[in-house]
């Protein structure tokens, strides 16, 4: 795994909103295959990290790279932007983001859900992507809802709509912003098992999260953030059963109850 190619490679990275910096020089790498966690207090960052990574965000200093291929950059510090239209199209198309509120299209049904981003952004062949589609959700367990529409499915079948929709553009890697943390608790556990069954057939995936069994679960590495910098990572087992750092012990003794 460890020699595994990197699919995202983030070093050093910088990013404030306005005078307010809110990443310090972080650094993360998700070879393929890996499951990367990201925890950390409300407003460590978590969401902006996942955000630059798939240029959604401008940051000001540092290196994003994808496939090994480093985001070419025009202008410097808070002028700094992506310069290559067709890359930025590239990384994102291939960095699928699954958002806590699904963001699922309501006057589309669950198929044309699904399928809107690779027929529209992507070109492709709308019967091909319609077989896939249906695959993806039969894949989710929610085959039978193709037609339905958003507001006809329960939360846990909407974030399961959203991850078929992310898988269908065959992204290199899935990046998930707290899938669960809308969801009762009930509903949660359909959307882990199907996070579980990806991270078991080997898809690149970061998580960010507040479900530490989920991330003690499903993760090869987890990062733990604090006030915009790496504070404590390692391998679950350590990171969660002896963790060195003060503060990530306070942290995970504050969210386990
Ligand atoms: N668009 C924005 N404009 C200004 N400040 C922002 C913006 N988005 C986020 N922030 C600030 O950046 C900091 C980090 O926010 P971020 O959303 O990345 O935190 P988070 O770790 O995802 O938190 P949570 O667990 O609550 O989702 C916070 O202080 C937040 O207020
Ligand atoms: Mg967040």
């Amino acid at each position: 795994m460890a020699f595994a190619p990197p699919v995202l490679e983030i070093r050093g990275l910088h990013k404030a909103y306005g005078q307010l910096e809110v990443l310090k020089g972080v650094d993360l790498t998700a070879r393929q295959g890996q499951v990367i966690s990201l925890i950390g207090s409300s407003g460590s960052g978590k969401s902006t990290l996942l955000r630059c990574a798939n240029l959604l965000e401008d940051s000001q200093q540092g290196d994003i790279l994808f496939c090994e291929e480093a985001v070419h950059w025009r202008g410097a510090g808070h002028n700094r932007r992506p310069a290559d239209a067709a890359q930025i199209t590239r990384i994102r198309t291939n960095l699928s983001m699954v958002f806590q509120s699904f963001n699922l299209w309501s006057h589309m049904t669950i198929l044309q859900n699904v399928m809107e981003a690779p027929v529209q952004v992507l070109r492709r062949d709308p019967k091909e992507v319609e077989a896939k589609a249906r695959d993806y959700l039969e894949k989710v367990g929610i085959g039978d809802k193709a037609n339905a529409w958003p507001a006809e499915l329960s939360g846990g079948q909407q974030q399961r709509a959203a991850i078929a929709r992310a898988l269908c553009m065959e992204p290199k890697a899935l990046l998930f912003d707290e899938p669960t943390s809308a969801l009762d608790p009930e509903l949660e556990q359909e959307v882990i098992r199907v996070i579980k069954a990806l991270a078991q057939e080997g898809r690149t995936m970061v998580i960010v999260t507040h479900d530490m069994n989920l991330a003690r679960d499903v993760s090869d590495h987890v990062i733990f953030l604090h006030q915009g910098l790496i504070e404590e990572e390692g391998a679950p087992d350590a990171l969660f059963g002896s963790p060195k750092s003060e503060r990530l012990r306070g942290f995970l003794s504050a969210t386990s109850h």
